[in-house]
């Protein structure tokens, strides 16, 4: 299994299908989809995602299938090899419970790679990868192409339960935190941060997850002067920089305001999901 060139120019937005080559439950209301589409898995870097009209269809030709959702919905690539890729989701609305549906054999209708994925090469010996719920499953490929680039990484991992942890078996240095002390930590994936970055300081944090956690994040690694790229998880309407729905405020400063159309405002689908955690205004 190799991984694209990390850090490489983004290869940009293409309209393409993806046929389900499995699915399984991997927790109660997640499902993992392995897609089958060679043109995303040769291509795609960690940290970018698909976004995916949520319905299927039986076949790739088929066009009498319904608009209905209209709109697209995000997921980040847990991993990709060769021909294959997987998203792993949490059903949360309509969408996700539509895209929970979808059988193995059927078609899915999806614009991908997007986003620029995480700046690995920012990392030249040591990381820390830090996950919240759905925020998880791109760490998995994080971790995979750190480990060949030859950068150690470690993950923390936080959850609300138990019953809610994603992905363990993916990750060879690993510690868990959760809400209600079922497993791991008691507690905030925050303190766990806390504690690594006492023992010692990577030249990286990659973290994915709800909001507080990353302002959370952000202020921790600030505190110790580590670079931190978060990766948001904003709604994205289109998903292609027309709609202004995923928009974020960035801290001001001429840097960051020259050459964007927005002002203070950042579109998180084609400026991000990955940003340098110092750039945003968490207030
Ligand atoms: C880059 C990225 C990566 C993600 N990766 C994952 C992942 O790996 N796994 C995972 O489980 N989730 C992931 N998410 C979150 C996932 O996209 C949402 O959970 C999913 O969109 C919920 O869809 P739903 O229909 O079930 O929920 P709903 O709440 O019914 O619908 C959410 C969708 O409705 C639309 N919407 C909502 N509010 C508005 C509004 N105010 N204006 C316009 N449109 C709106 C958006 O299209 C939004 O995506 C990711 C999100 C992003 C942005
Ligand atoms: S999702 Fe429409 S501009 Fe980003």
């Amino acid at each position: 299994m190799t991984t694209p060139q990390a850090d490489a120019p983004a290869t940009g937005r293409r309209h393409t299908h993806a046929r389900v080559l499995a699915k399984c439950e991997v927790a109660p209301r997640h499902f993992a989809l392995t897609l089958s589409n060679s043109g995303i898995a040769r291509t795609v870097r960690a940290g970018q995602f698909v976004h995916v009209l949520p319905h299927s269809r039986e076949n790739e030709e088929d066009t009498g299938w319904s608009f209905d959702p209209l709109l697209r919905r995000a997921f980040s690539i847990l991993d990709a090899r060769e021909d294959e890729f997987e998203i792993l989701f949490r059903v949360e609305g309509r969408g996700t419970r539509s895209l929970a549906r979808a059988e193995v054999g059927e078609w899915l209708d999806l614009l991908g790679p997007l986003g620029n994925g995480f700046s690995l090469s920012q990392a030249s010996r040591s990381a820390i990868l830090v996950g919240g719920g759905v925020g998880v499953p791109p760490m998995v490929f994080t971790a995979r192409a750190l480990s060949e680039r030859g950068v150690e990484s470690q993950m923390l991992l936080g959850a609300r339960s138990a019953a809610d942890v994603l992905c363990e078996d993916k990750f060879t240095s690993l510690q868990i935190a959760t809400d209600d002390g079922s497993r791991g930590h008691h507690g905030r994936v925050g303190d766990l941060l806390e504690s690594a970055l006492q023992e010692q300081l990577p030249d990286m944090v990659f973290a994915c997850g709800p909001y507080p956690m990353l302002r959370a994040v952000a202020h921790i690694c600030a505190a110790k002067n580590v670079m931190c790229e978060v990766s948001l998880e904003e709604n994205m309407p289109c998903g292609i920089g027309v709609c202004n729905g995923c928009v974020v405020p960035m801290r001001p400063s001429e840097d960051i305001l020259e050459g964007d159309d927005y002002g203070r405002f950042r579109r998180i689908c084609v400026h991000g999901p990955a940003c340098d955690a110092r750039d945003i205004d968490w207030t």
